[in-house]
């Protein structure tokens, strides 16, 4: 285990379970519809690049870079598109896929901006919940692989200042490595 990392949380088979469980269930739910699979980076490549290879239905995928500004008041003036999709959503069937729900700002901002697309829908894929956090949007996984509290997570995808992205399981970041 890294040395910065005080216990694992999700360990590597873990992980591998629940998002072959998830992705077996985006695979009945989409049969037949090539359904567009959408990674808001950076915190979801590592997620998506497992749930691409757990979906057996066919899909399809794209990326985007989003930051969210504001409090309480979210809408799809809150968000700013760094990069927008190259695919045109008209008529598709979306599923935003995500590292993690925190306050739901950043999710639900996307989420209104994909769906102003004109898509068929749109749902959302997120690696973790956290349950504990204050949501100030009102977007919702409708398909998730764990619920969290309120730890500092990090690993398979989720940084600290950029780092620990790349580590195979997530752990919950020493206290003393954010606090200095
Ligand atoms: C994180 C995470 C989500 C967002 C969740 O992204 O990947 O996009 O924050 O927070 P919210 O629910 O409170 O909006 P971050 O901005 O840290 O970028 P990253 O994905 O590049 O790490």
């Amino acid at each position: 285990m890294h040395k910065d990392i005080d216990r694992i949380l999700f360990g590597e088979d873990e992980l591998r379970t629940a998002v072959a469980e998830v992705g077996k269930r985006i695979s009945a739910d989409y049969a037949g519809k090539n359904p567009l699979l959408v990674g808001i980076l950076k915190g979801s490549v590592v997620f998506m690049a497992d749930l691409m290879r757990a979906v057996d239905c066919g899909c399809s995928i794209d990326f985007m870079v989003a930051k969210s500004y504001g409090n309480a008041a979210v809408s799809s003036g809150n968000v700013k598109i760094l990069k927008d999709l190259d695919t045109d959503i008209t008529g598709r069937d979306v599923i935003i896929v995500e590292d993690i729900l925190d306050t739901a700002r950043t999710l639900t901002a996307v989420k209104n901006y994909l769906l102003s697309k004109s898509p068929a829908s749109v749902k959302i894929c997120a690696l973790l919940d956290k349950v504990t956090a204050e949501k100030a949007g009102d977007a919702k996984a409708d398909y998730k692989c764990f619920d969290v509290g309120n730890e500092f997570v990090v690993g398979y995808g989720l940084d600290y200042a950029e780092r620990y992205r790349e580590l195979p399981y997530i752990g919950v970041l020493r206290h003393e490595v954010y606090s200095k």
